[in-house]
């Protein structure tokens, strides 16, 4: 692939892509799935160090990143929540960035308010991936999101999707369905109505002209294709009491998944509390635990990319 074509090197937001860089990071991440099946060993980003910034609690994500960043050769500099960072003694994050900038080639931050990942990537002259920031974006996480689509389904053009439980906070839901707009799909929105998508996305899915329900009835997964299913997102309510009224809203499990109509995908971006039963996780259909190692795969292909490197020739590469 030639470097033009993918002309990137921040990840902030899924609007940032057309569908021509999501099927340049679909088919670099499926050709990274494929030498890793080979065991084959191409040490792309060896030299280069990634600073791995997490202000908020993370272990998919994390692990997943750091993971990617060593399995391209790379290495990790980490700082975990604001306790052990400068940032507790009063440092601005610009001020942080600025440091980072001068230890590492490529930054990933998480960090609780809505938009700091660009206050970060302005910082700083090195690449910076938003890896969630508050309710904000999710980006990375979505297109594993669109990856597993493609993997377990063979594609997203033609589907009914279904978003189950806290689509008002829920950011993992915000920059998927952002995605899915440069795709023929059809969604459904499922969810009480205090947790109903913000008006901001349900104005930009009219204005894209995108075919979407809401309901609050759970049985409307059963006419789906994919069923995104999320937790509450305890941690962002203001108010405790209205966490507590909402939190058992819905419960996903073995039986309801089976009446479905469809051979419904069960999703979800993790971790689960108590609106996904473990009794769904044996079912050929529930894709979760398979997603974490996606998300290997296709953060590979992120640092792949933003760092601007192209992957070797099948024939180039060595047994590992
Ligand atoms: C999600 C997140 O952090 O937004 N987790 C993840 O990255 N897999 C979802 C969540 O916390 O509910």
């Amino acid at each position: 692939m030639a470097l033009s074509e993918f002309a990137h090197t921040n990840i902030l937001d899924t609007d940032q892509f057309s569908r021509k860089d999501l099927e340049t990071i679909l088919d670099t991440a499926r050709r990274i799935d494929e030498l890793q099946q080979q065991r084959k060993a191409f040490g792309i980003l060896e030299g280069s160090v990634l600073a791995s910034l997490f202000f908020e609690s993370s272990t998919r994500t994390r692990l997943s990143f750091e993971t990617a960043m060593n399995r391209l050769g790379g290495r990790v500099v980490s700082t975990v929540g604001f306790q052990f960072s400068s940032i507790s003694k009063g440092e601005t994050l610009y001020d942080t960035m600025k440091m980072v900038e001068a230890y590492a080639d490529i930054a990933v931050i998480r960090h609780p308010v809505e938009g700091s990942s660009r206050i970060a990537s302005a910082a700083v002259d090195i690449p910076v991936i938003n890896a969630g920031d508050g309710t904000g974006q999710h980006p990375t996480q979505a297109l594993l999101d669109l990856y597993t689509i493609f993997k377990e389904r063979g594609g997203v053009d033609g589907k009914r999707v279904a978003f189950i439980g806290d689509l008002k906070f829920g950011r993992t839901i915000h920059s998927l369905i952002k995605l899915l707009f440069n795709y023929d799909v059809e969604l459904v929105l499922i969810s009480p109505v205090d947790l109903a998508l913000p008006e901001s996305y349900r104005r930009e899915m009219k204005k894209s002209g995108m075919s979407f329900e809401e309901t609050e009835d759970l049985k409307a997964l059963w006419d789906c294709d994919v069923a995104y299913v999320t937790r509450i997102q305890e941690e962002r309510f203001v108010d405790r009491s209205e966490y507590e009224r909402l939190k058992n809203s819905y419960t996903v499990n073995r039986a309801f998944v089976q009446a479905s109509r469809k051979d419904t995908l069960i999703m979800h971006p993790l971790p689960r509390v108590n609106e996904l039963s473990t009794d769904v996780d044996d079912l050929p259909n529930a894709a979760y635990f398979r997603m974490a190692g996606y998300g290997v795969i296709v953060r590979m292909a992120l640092l792949t990319l933003c760092m601007g490197e192209t992957l070797p020739d099948a024939k180039h590469v060595t047994g590992m």
